[in-house]
């Protein structure tokens, strides 16, 4: 089948070389005309595992191609993927410009039958203003516009994309219908379900999936918070429920809030939607209050701990991404306890695998970035750990104590047992869970 990808931001991309990798000819537009350049030599702008070698692959066997011109890219094509960015508004709302600007030029563009295709994660309704822009200008049986919201996790969004638990289609035309089964056949094979579903429902789907997941962190956060004031261990307790079926063991770990590009944006705007709709979305307003509260918990516990003097001290950070396995950085729980530690008059020296040059972007010379995770330590009076990156679990402790003026970890991860940290005499304090070796 033959497909276009407007849009080659994180979705944009794994969506197209996905489906190029099943035999689909795909095109993929972007109006940044060095981004596209760097693809056509098969580089990535963002850091994904296994995204290049796939793409590598794909652009060998010409089953890919990379073009700022929409018009060459929507010509031939059946079916054409919005993966456009819509960012927050000021008021939280998804601002759907970048969406509706591509649908009024696909309207000046499409001569012949094609299946307009939301990707990105857009307000309840949006299908239907997108059908209303392109019916200005075309007979409404030369398009249908379906919305297929992605659930790709960021790090795992290839394996995620090629091995979904499930896809979810929201359209009413049966041609568009047959279409989208078609193409998604070779991902859902393994007996996957792929929903059908009215537009509405499936864009509230969206919303409604990672609002859940961010609640479920949420409470999780909270729980921590309370087992420290009761003397109870969140690890045991997160054990304790996860394995009830109905909980479920994943989305438990607390931590220092959730970040990254959805799950923040999607939580403002369905409470927006509500809002809109005159509901009171109380569950979802909690939400956002306890992860604006949760991001300040480690900075509480590093102000008690040094008496509120942090004029002068010099912090070593372990992880800056949203998450492990990414270099995205965008609400990045790092960003807010970086400037709240630079507010108090501490001195930072950073690392992260790979997130170093966003953070630099943003912090200019403001912090010190270290090449590695040991030279962040060198002289700090401790070590905070914001991002359960693999490398950090199993460190050389020794080195750490020759390197670290005091033997100080906070960690908003909960990378290490209590037992060895008990074992090593580290002042340690993580989350939900006992200080350790307490020398404050
Ligand atoms: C999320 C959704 O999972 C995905 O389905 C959707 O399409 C896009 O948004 P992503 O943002 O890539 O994916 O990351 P995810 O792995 O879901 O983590 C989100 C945030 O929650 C991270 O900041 C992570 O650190 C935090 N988190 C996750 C916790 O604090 N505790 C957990 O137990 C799990």
């Amino acid at each position: 089948m033959k497909i276009a990808v407007v849009g080659t931001g994180y979705v944009g991309l794994v969506t197209g070389t996905c489906f190029a990798e099943t035999g689909n000819h795909v095109t993929c537009v972007d109006i940044d005309r060095n981004k596209i350049e760097a693809l056509q030599k098969g580089i990535t702008p963002i850091y994904e595992p296994g995204l290049e070698v796939l793409l590598a692959r794909n652009i060998k066997e010409e089953r890919i191609a990379f073009t700022d011109n929409l018009k060459e890219a929507v010509e031939e094509a059946v079916v054409i993927f919005l993966a456009l960015p819509t960012p927050s508004d000021q008021d939280g709302s998804a601002d759907l410009k970048y969406v509706l600007q591509v649908a009024e030029q696909l309207g000046d563009l499409i001569t012949s039958y094609k299946v307009v295709v939301n990707k990105s994660t857009v307000p309840v309704g949006t299908s239907e203003k997108v059908a209303a822009v392109l019916s200005k200008k075309i007979a409404p049986e030369l398009f249908d516009v379906v919305s297929n919201p992605e659930f790709l996790r960021e790090g795992v969004a290839v394996e995620d994309f090629l091995k979904p638990e499930r896809v979810v289609v929201g359209t009413r035309s049966e041609k568009a219908t047959k279409i989208m089964a078609d193409l998604y056949n070779p991902f859902v094979r393994q007996g996957n379900p792929i929903y059908f579903m009215d537009p509405r429902s499936a864009e509230m789907t969206k919303y409604a999936a990672n609002s859940f997941l961010a609640m479920k962190i949420s409470f999780m956060n909270e729980i921590a918070n309370l087992c420290e004031r009761t003397g109870a261990n969140v690890d045991w307790v997160r054990m304790g429920i996860g394995s009830d079926h109905r909980i479920g063991k994943r989305f438990l770990f607390p931590g220092i809030g959730y970040g990254g590009s959805c799950f923040p944006k999607d939580v403002l705007a369905l409470n927006l939607t509500a809002r809109e709709h005159e509901y009171d979305f109380q569950l979802l307003q909690s939400v956002l209050t306890v992860n604006k509260h949760q991001k300040k918990v480690i900075v509480q516990k590093i102000k008690r701990h040094f008496k509120d003097a942090l004029q002068g001290k010099r912090f070593a950070i372990w992880g800056l991404a949203f998450k492990p396995e990414t270099d995205d950085i965008r609400d990045a729980p790092s960003l807010e306890i970086i400037e709240a530690l630079l507010n108090e008059g501490a001195t930072l020296n950073v690392y992260d695998p790979v997130a170093m040059e966003n953070v630099r972007g943003r912090f200019g010379n403001r912090i010190t970035y270290s090449a590695n995770q040991y030279e962040a330590l060198d002289g700090a009076d401790a070590l905070l750990i914001l991002t359960e990156w693999s490398e950090f679990r199993n460190p050389d402790f020794d080195k750490m104590k020759d390197l670290l003026k005091t033997h100080t970890i906070f960690d908003g991860r909960n990378v290490y047992a209590l037992d060895k940290m008990e074992e090593l005499n580290f002042h340690y304090e993580s989350i939900g869970r006992a200080v350790i070796n307490n020398k404050a």
